[in-house]
């Protein structure tokens, strides 16, 4: 393997850089003092730094700073807010390369690909400073002469917002640049393995004029659990958001039970990908390059199960491979890397348990098939397609988070949809057919949150981002992002003389 090119002694703003976590405008370590755990690259192995695993006690005085920021915070004008926001936007704009060079070492996504995650991370931060001054109430016509009906918005107060490591800058933006737009003070509680991207947020945030205590920090690992149960359970946070496995996702919901939280939840997905005979087949091959090996694999909206129509399959199949031929596997700060490694050792064995079941159940392996050989240490998986998948193959319910693509085969519309359908979470899909009306049939029919229809990727700030069934609920971005954290009073006015 190359040797790595690029370590975090190359950053070039130094201040980026924190092991410690941030409370009420602090860089703090457990009160408690008892451990810490290790961030990793995942490409060597190597550790990049050493932080504290904070315990409910801390996430108590995390909690009782933005519960008391909120105070004041809740004061702000939307002006004020927003100018904050852009000024943060700013901030990542010109820190590009020493945020996107952080990401890569600790998540493995190519340099490419984080340099982009920070501006699509920043443009949530320049959207809802927008939406921050676009929100308002309404004046509502009533029955009763006398009576005037006011409604108006106001922040709910303390946000927990729970990030996954695969994003580890845009779902902090997405989450906590709603929040702060809306009036919310928050408690971010960064994915463990990628603690050092929301830090160096935490920082960029602080120099945008974030008051003390407005944001504050909670780095975890082993302590994941605990953490998580404070926060639900906190009656002075009223809002948690979180991305992650739809397991998680429901113990939080019976956690924050407690406190009737207000709560939005990205969950598990296992994207259908679908290709109709009368698809562009080098728009259909591109988008399924892009939906299935963009982060390797890791998005929350991965294609994972790929229908392909009979009359179109053997072509698809074999454009697909000749593509992922090409594709370079190695560390994410390597030049033409477009496979950097997966995040985790649990990665590999999943894949490689999806593609043994895969053959067992007469899936043929076209290409890949193993962890990379002769890489060092690191979690590279061979880019790997499969094709003959059949609905008795693990991969039909569970989603496969790495390198790898199998493709299901299909006769008719109504069965693919009944196929795609068939499938206890829904949250993001593609479809690729040259018909517009039938691509507007199916995107109705499909039981999730977003449709791409020929194209591979659903993120826009402008659109709102999440699922349905399994896939949880709420909606991050778009126009409805900022209400997540806004509740709505109505006020009666008696105008009798
Ligand atoms: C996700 O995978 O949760 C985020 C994907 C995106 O916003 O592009």
């Amino acid at each position: 393997m190359a040797p790595q090119q690029k370590t975090l002694k190359d950053l070039k703003n130094k201040k980026l850089l924190h092991d410690q976590s941030f409370i009420n405008g602090e860089w703090v370590n457990s009160a408690s003092g008892k451990s810490t755990f290790d961030v990793v690259d995942p490409a060597t192995l190597d550790k990049l730094a050493t932080l504290p695993e904070m315990d409910k006690e801390d996430v108590k005085l995390a909690v009782n700073a933005a519960h008391e920021a909120f105070k004041t915070y809740k004061k702000t004008t939307a002006r004020q807010r927003a100018r904050m926001l852009r000024k943060w936007s700013d901030l990542c704009h010109e820190n590009v390369d020493d945020l996107a060079l952080i990401m890569t070492l600790e998540n493995g996504k190519t340099l490419a690909e984080s340099k982009g995650e920070v501006i699509y991370g920043a443009s949530f931060l320049e959207w809802f400073a927008t939406q921050a001054e676009m929100t308002h109430g309404e004046v509502v016509p009533v029955a009763n002469p006398n009576q005037r009906i006011v409604t108006f918005k106001q922040p709910l107060g303390v946000a927990a917002c729970l990030a996954p490591w695969n994003f580890p800058i845009a779902m902090i933006t997405r989450k906590c640049g709603a929040a702060l737009a809306a009036g919310c003070t928050t408690v971010w509680k960064p994915a463990g393995e990628t603690p050092l991207s929301a830090l160096a947020q935490a920082v960029l945030a602080e120099e945008a004029g974030f008051p003390k205590g407005s944001i504050n920090v909670i780095t975890s690992l082993t302590t994941v659990a605990e953490v998580g149960q404070e926060l639900c359970e906190n009656p002075k946070v009223h809002k948690l958001s979180f991305t992650g496995s739809t397991r998680v996702g429901k113990l939080l919901m019976q956690q924050s039970a407690s406190t009737l939280k207000k709560l939005s939840l990205e969950l598990g997905g296992n994207s259908p990908f679908i290709v109709f005979n009368d698809a562009k087949m080098e728009t259909a091959v591109e988008a399924a390059v892009l939906a299935k090996f963009r982060n390797s694999g890791q998005t929350c909206v991965t294609a994972n199960r790929i229908f392909v129509q009979s009359g179109v399959y053997d072509e698809f199949a074999k454009q697909l491979t000749e593509r992922v031929k090409k594709m370079k596997v190695g560390a994410g700060t390597e030049e033409g890397v477009f496979v950097g490694p997966l995040t985790h050792d649990r990665a590999v064995e999943k894949a490689m348990s999806h593609i043994n079941d895969a053959k067992k159940h007469g899936g043929q392996v076209l290409f890949g098939g193993e962890p990379m050989e002769g890489m060092g240490k690191g979690y590279f998986f061979q880019p790997t397609v499969i094709t003959e998948m059949n609905t008795k193959m693990l991969t039909t319910r569970e989603e496969t988070f790495a390198p790898v693509i199998g493709l299901y085969r299909f006769e008719t519309e109504d069965e693919v949809i009944d196929l795609a359908n068939d499938c206890d979470v829904g949250l993001g899909s593609f479809v690729m057919t040259e018909n517009m009306a039938r691509s507007w049939r199916v995107a109705e029919a499909l039981e999730v949150g977003m449709v791409g229809i020929n194209v591979g990727m659903l993120s826009a700030c402008e659109s709102p981002f999440g699922g349905v069934k399994g896939s949880g609920f709420g909606r991050e971005g778009g126009t409805q992002g900022i209400n997540e954290y806004l509740t709505v009073k109505s006020m009666f006015i008696n105008v009798a003389s």
